[in-house]
């Protein structure tokens, strides 16, 4: 089959590369040149494990190309997606300006009916009001044909999005009306293996679907770092509670890792958003209000730790800290918790020694020129001359570390961390004291 797909970023640029590697013909239009010249080359703008090899690959086989015309790409297929951005507004409202720029340019280049799949997490509402806009434009330009349109939410995780693409758990299809759906079912059947994925309903459910996913997910953060919180002053573990817990089918062992709270381009901007749609109805949303402000707070946990331990006072002191992105294998720093303790470490008088296996160039380009930051080429180094370290995203590679070197190097001997990726036991036999996330603090 073959599909245009508007919009080459990790949604965009993931679905194209799976959609190709199953055998469809892809084309990725984008209005970023130096993007698009780049992907020509089979070079992937972000870091996404196993993307780069599908391109290159589909790249090779014909299966996908990249243009910036998007006459042609509206040309090439019948079935568009659209994956493009939706940034929060001024009011935290998912601004779709990219999503109806990209409507209108279809309507323009359109000389046949398509199927407009809308893949940018996009408020309730906007295929109804897409359509409504796709068939003003089109009856506009005196054309009679009509133009579908679905809505078709992505659940890619950052980090896993290839995997998360080719094993999809579910695939929604949220169409209005009597539609025809074996379209669908011939576009993702290679995704579907044993057993059918699609979930077909309304387009608005399937709108919602999105958010109310992603906002039961922050909850699920957002509870476990409550109950940490309180485990730390009762003297529980968090550790053992998460496990007692997890034991529950009903609750289950993901996603309920205490830490330093959750960051990223999803979360915190989706909630959001759900929370202005809700305003928009009437409806006070105060669970998605809470889950927010525990997550606020609890990503100055891991300084107020710090502040703890030097009873207030860091001026002079140096920091190492590893971990940059938001979460492992990714390069992104948005709403990253490192971002909050780094700027909250150089107010209080600290300097910060990091290193972060992919996001370094990222850290570079918000930070460069801080003078306070150092940015270092390997965990070892940023030990050197620092007082303390501090663990903030949790990288395979952190996990096994050298603590003879780690004590050598500190001068503090104290280690703080913000995702639990070591036994306070462990640390203390190593003679560091040790500040994890609702569990006892050693040392
Ligand atoms: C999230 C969702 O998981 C995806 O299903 C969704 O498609 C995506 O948003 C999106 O809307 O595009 P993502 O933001 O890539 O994916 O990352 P997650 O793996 O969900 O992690 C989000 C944050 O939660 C990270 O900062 C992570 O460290 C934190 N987290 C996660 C915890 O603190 N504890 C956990 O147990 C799990």
């Amino acid at each position: 089959m073959n599909i245009t797909i508007f919009g080459t970023g990790y949604v965009g640029l993931t679905q194209a590369a799976c959609l190709a590697e199953v055998g469809h013909t892809v084309c990725c239009v984008d209005i970023d040149e130096r993007r698009i010249a780049q992907l020509r080359q089979g070079l992937s703008p972000i870091y996404e494990p196993g993307l780069e090899a599908l391109l290159r690959g589909n790249l090779a086989a014909g299966r996908l190309t990249f243009t910036t015309s998007a006459a042609d790409g509206v040309g090439f297929a019948k079935v568009i997606f659209i994956a493009v951005g939706t940034p929060p507004d001024e009011d935290g409202s998912a601004d779709l300006r990219h999503v109806f720029t990209v409507a209108d340019t279809i309507a323009t280049h359109a000389a046949e009916a398509k199927v407009v799949i809308n893949k940018s997490t996009s408020p309730v509402g906007t295929a109804q009001r897409l359509k409504a806009h796709l068939d003003e434009a089109l009856t506009q330009r005196g054309h009679a044909f009509d133009m579908q349109v679905v809505s078709n939410p992505e659940f890619l995780k950052e980090g896993s999005a290839v995997e998360d693409c080719m094993r999809p758990e579910r695939i929604i299809i949220g169409v209005d009306g009597a539609q025809d759906i074996d379209l669908f079912r011939e576009l993702y059947k290679p995704f579907s293996r044993n057993h059918e994925k699609l979930i077909v309903m309304d387009s608005r459910s399937a709108e919602l679907t999105k958010y109310a996913a992603n906002s039961m997910l922050a909850t699920k953060i957002s509870f476990i770092n409550e109950m940490a919180n309180l485990a730390e002053r009762l003297g529980a573990d968090i550790e053992m509670v998460r496990k007692g817990i997890g034991s529950d089918s009903r609750i289950g062992y993901d996603f309920i890792y205490a830490g330093c709270g959750y960051g990223g381009s999803c979360f915190p901007k989706d909630i959001q958003a759900l929370q202005r749609t809700a305003a928009e109805v009437g409806y006070h949303p105060q669970l998605l209000e809470a889950v927010q402000s525990v997550n606020r707070r609890q990503k100055h946990k891991v300084f107020e730790n710090i502040h703890r331990h030097y009873d207030g006072d860091l001026s002079g002191k140096t920091f190492a800290l590893w971990g940059l992105s938001f979460k492992p294998n990714t390069d992104d720093m948005r709403e990253a918790p490192s971002r909050v303790l780094l700027e909250a470490l150089w107010a209080a008088g600290a300097r910060v020694r990091a290193f972060d296996p992919e996001a370094m160039p990222e850290a570079r380009r918000l930070y460069g020129d801080h003078p306070d930051l150092r940015l270092v080429d390997s965990k070892e180094e940023a030990l050197d001359d620092a007082h303390a370290l501090v663990i903030l995203t949790e990288w395979l590679n952190f996990r096994v570390a050298d603590f003879g070197l780690i004590h050598q190097r500190l001068g503090d001997k104290v280690v703080f961390d913000g995702r639990n990726i070591f036994e306070p036991a462990h640390l203390a036999r190593e003679g560091l004291a040790y500040y994890p996330i609702g569990r006892a603090a050693v040392g």
